[in-house]
């Protein structure tokens, strides 16, 4: 980054993944000040920011009204449940704050362009956190299969199978987006970033088979996705809230001159082999936890990513490039998962209408 330019931030919501935005911003980025964090249940954010050590110079607050308001904040986070974040995003854009977005943007495709052609007039920055394509081996696989590494993509297959429900917090109607946009989403997106090609078609099937609460909200916790992409190639996408073996997330691109897989990550390289048969490290989270000390699978699997898709969230204001996952790649996501939704309710496949996006 630019050593002579300055990044004031604001966090809104700050729970699981923005605490662990702060963590990884305070550790990786001095250049960046973190002015503000806003959080409704702010006693346990301040607790925790003292308990690590980093609350000295922060203004803890409620309302983020506050952050819009200062002058001197150039770019937020907004880390609060998908269902709040066009509202805030609107008002970011309005207050003109560059904007780093989680998933999803938001779950209304309108209110989203609205928001994103806001973002665009007022010349702003904003990005949405699929933190994926910061991945060394996503970014390589993207490098290889557009330099025709697999010659003409014929398959792709896509599996995200997380070891456990997602906490009850997120299981309330009308808070929740939906086990597409909350987890799946990433695999669609991956798959846009790494061959190019546009989801055209779905055709869905969703079961309850592990938590039942997701019946009771109208959801599924276990979704196989077929799709038809528009450079003729077609694929699965495969997702499960119940892999007891650990973060199970591969992808693998199949074409007419060969196939890049993306596989696991191990927590140690050593494959031991004995008359009693051979192991590997398991892929539970809590072997990786003992290694790196994070919390949750999804921040072992991917903790560089999580830091450098901020490295470059922070370039792109600094040096005004263009995000690398902009806002229309949000809404296209969204797009693909109210199709996924659908195809699944309906038993029908449905096509993707992207006539929004224009
Ligand atoms: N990129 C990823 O891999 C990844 C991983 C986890 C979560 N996420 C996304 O991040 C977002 C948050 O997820 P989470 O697991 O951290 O949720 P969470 O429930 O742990 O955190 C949300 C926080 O927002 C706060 N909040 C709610 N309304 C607020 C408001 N009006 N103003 C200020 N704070 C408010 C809550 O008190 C809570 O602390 C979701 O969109 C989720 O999809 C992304």
């Amino acid at each position: 980054m630019t050593k002579n330019k300055k990044i004031t931030l604001g966090i809104i919501g700050c729970g699981t993944i923005g605490k662990f935005h702060v963590r990884n911003i305070i550790r990786n980025f001095r250049q960046v000040r973190i002015k503000y964090i806003c959080d409704t249940d702010i006693i346990n954010v301040r607790n925790w920011a003292i308990k690590e050590r980093f609350e000295d110079g922060i203004a803890f607050i409620t309302d983020y009204a506050d952050i819009l308001n200062d002058g001197e904040v150039n770019a937020v986070i907004i880390s609060t449940q998908i269902t709040q974040h066009t509202d805030i995003l609107i008002k970011a854009a309005g207050a003109l704050k560059n904007v780093f977005c989680e998933k999803q943007i938001g779950t209304d495709p309108k209110q989203i362009k609205t928001a994103i052609d806001l973002v665009e007039r007022n010349g702003l920055k904003l990005q949405v956190g699929f933190h994926r394509r910061f991945d060394v081996n996503y970014i390589k696989a993207k490098e290889m299969i557009s330099k025709g590494a697999v010659g003409k993509v014929h398959i792709v297959k896509a599996v995200t199978r997380i070891p456990q429900v997602l906490p009850a917090r997120y299981l309330v109607k009308g808070l929740f987006a939906g086990h597409l946009n909350e987890v799946t989403s990433h695999d669609f997106d991956v798959i846009r970033y790494i061959t190019g090609a546009e989801a055209e078609e779905v055709f869905a099937f969703g079961k309850v088979l592990i938590e039942p609460k997701f019946a009771e909200i109208g959801d599924y916790d276990t979704i196989v996705t077929s799709m038809k992409f528009d450079n003729d190639s077609i694929g699965t996408v495969d997702s499960s809230m119940q892999a007891k073996y650990g973060f199970d997330q591969r992808v693998e691109v199949f074409g007419s001159d060969g196939c890049i897989f993306v596989n696991n990550m191990i927590p140690t390289q050593i494959f031991y082999y004995s008359s009693a048969g051979g192991r590997v490290d398991k892929l539970t989270s809590e072997a990786w936890s003992k290694k790196q000390s994070y919390s949750l699978f999804y921040m072992d699997r991917y903790h560089d990513a999580f830091v450098n898709e901020f490295d470059q969230f922070f370039k792109a204001i600094i040096e005004d490039k263009e995000p690398i996952c902009r806002g229309i790649d949000g809404l296209k996501n969204i797009l693909i998962c109210d199709a996924a939704k659908k195809s699944a309710d309906t038993n029908k496949p449905v096509k993707i209408d992207y006539s929004i996006c224009q």
